[in-house]
């Protein structure tokens, strides 16, 4: 278990809990990268991964949650989307492929130095791209979250040896309509191409 927090109970606990639509920055890069397949690493409900499916990408979405994988399953039958959806955290689960063009994650709380983390870089196909984006700040306080202890974008970007070439690593402002986190304001976008 890479993490305490009850993310099943968090989702039942609202009728959905992110805002539906794709992360900007997922919709900034993708179109400059290799189309193919692609791990949403945290898929959450899963409106990357159907935005990615939607595009022409073959996804796999990954999350611990079910409830929230039952969502997105939900959701993508009612726009008649494939996407492969696997129950589980990754690092500890095996995926159906080990060789995407895109791996992204958006917003997981990973533990700072995780493991995890080169289970993400070596998913990661030779000229396929990673992308990872968090928040910029975090309330102290706010939600159950130790901000200190958390992977950042930044965490990732020391973790990339020579054979990877950074793209983008900048803040970047964002504008969420709806959702439990539509109150943060930037983001933190690394886009890192292997090869
Ligand atoms: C803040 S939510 C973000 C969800 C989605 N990426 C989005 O942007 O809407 C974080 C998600 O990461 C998932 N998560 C937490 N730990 C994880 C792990 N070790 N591996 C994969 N996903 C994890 C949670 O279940 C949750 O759905």
């Amino acid at each position: 278990m890479t993490h305490e927090h009850d993310w099943d109970q968090s989702y039942r606990d609202t009728d959905r809990m992110w805002s539906g639509e794709p992360n900007q920055a997922l919709v900034a890069e993708v179109p400059r990268l290799r189309r193919g397949r692609a791990l949403d690493v945290g898929c959450g409900e899963g409106a990357d991964a159907l935005w990615l499916s939607a595009h022409g990408w073959e996804v796999t979405a990954l999350d611990p949650s079910l409830v929230a994988i039952e969502r997105g399953q939900r959701a993508a039958e009612v726009a008649d989307l494939l996407v492969e959806w696997v129950v589980g955290e990754i690092g500890s689960r095996t995926l159906p492929h080990d060789d995407f063009d895109l791996v992204s994650l958006f917003y997981v709380p990973l533990p700072k130095h995780s493991p995890a983390v080169d289970a993400v870089l070596s998913l990661v196909a030779p000229g396929g791209s990673l992308i990872v984006v968090h928040h910029a700040e975090f309330e102290p306080g706010h939600g159950h979250i130790d901000p200190a202890s958390i992977l950042t974008p930044a965490d990732v970007a020391g973790r990339l040896d020579a054979g990877w070439r950074v793209r983008v690593h900048e803040r970047r402002a964002r504008s969420v309509s709806s959702g439990a986190g539509a109150h943060h304001r930037d983001d933190i976008v690394l886009v890192a191409t292997r090869g």
